[in-house]
This record gives C-alpha cells, sequence and structure tokens, in this order.
C-alpha cells in the first residue's frame, strides 16, 4: 500500500472537504469528529464533485441530488445514489496527511 501526502492537516478546516488529485485519481479529504477521511471525489451517481457538498455526522452531502455517503464506508444513505463511492486508508504523520489510492478501504 502505497501513501502519498494529500495536503497538510493544517489546511483542512473541520467539516471543510478539500478536493486534491493522487496519482490520478480525485479525491475528497476531510476532516471531522476528530479523524481525517479520504473519499473519492465523484459522486456514483453522476459526475459530480462531492467535495462541493457539505459534511455532518461523518457524511458528506452531494449538493445535485441530495444522497449522502458515509465517510467511513463511502455508502450511501439513500437514493439516487445507489452505488457506494470508494473511501482510502489515511494517516496522519506530524502535520501531512497521507492517502494511499492504490487500495481501497
Ligand atoms: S449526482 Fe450525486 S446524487 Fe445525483
Amino acid at each position: 500500500m502505497t501513501f502519498v501526502r494529500a495536503c497538510g492537516l493544517s489546511e483542512l478546516e473541520e467539516d471543510t472537504p478539500k478536493r486534491v488529485e493522487l496519482d490520478g485519481t480525485p479525491v475528497s479529504v476531510v476532516r471531522t469528529e476528530g479523524e481525517v477521511f479520504a473519499i473519492n471525489d465523484i459522486c456514483s451517481h453522476a459526475n459530480v464533485s462531492l467535495s462541493e457538498g457539505e459534511v455532518e455526522d461523518c457524511m458528506i452531502e452531494c449538493w445535485l441530488h441530495g444522497s449522502s455517503f458515509d465517510l467511513r464506508t463511502g455508502k450511501p444513505s439513500g437514493l439516487p445514489a445507489t452505488r457506494p463511492v470508494p473511501v482510502y486508508p489515511v494517516k496522519i504523520q506530524g502535520d501531512d496527511v497521507l492517502v494511499s489510492v492504490t487500495q481501497e478501504s
């Protein structure tokens, strides 16, 4: 599993997703509830950036049709999305947020 630096921990504001591109994969990095999560930035329903949505209760909401995805598992909470979005392992090293996009967790 290869981890690459996504951003600095201090760059992340609570509940404000940050979009990064890692090895060509768009990833939304989210700091919430004392943890950092990495989820694929593209909604599984249509080609919409999840990092433009709101974060609440460890879920990120797609702004277009309102499906929310669990940041821990990528599973949608309800329609219209039916398929999960990939989530990725995160490691914190000092101020570096490292994400592995080579293996989905
Ligand atoms: S594009 Fe995300 S729920 Fe429709």
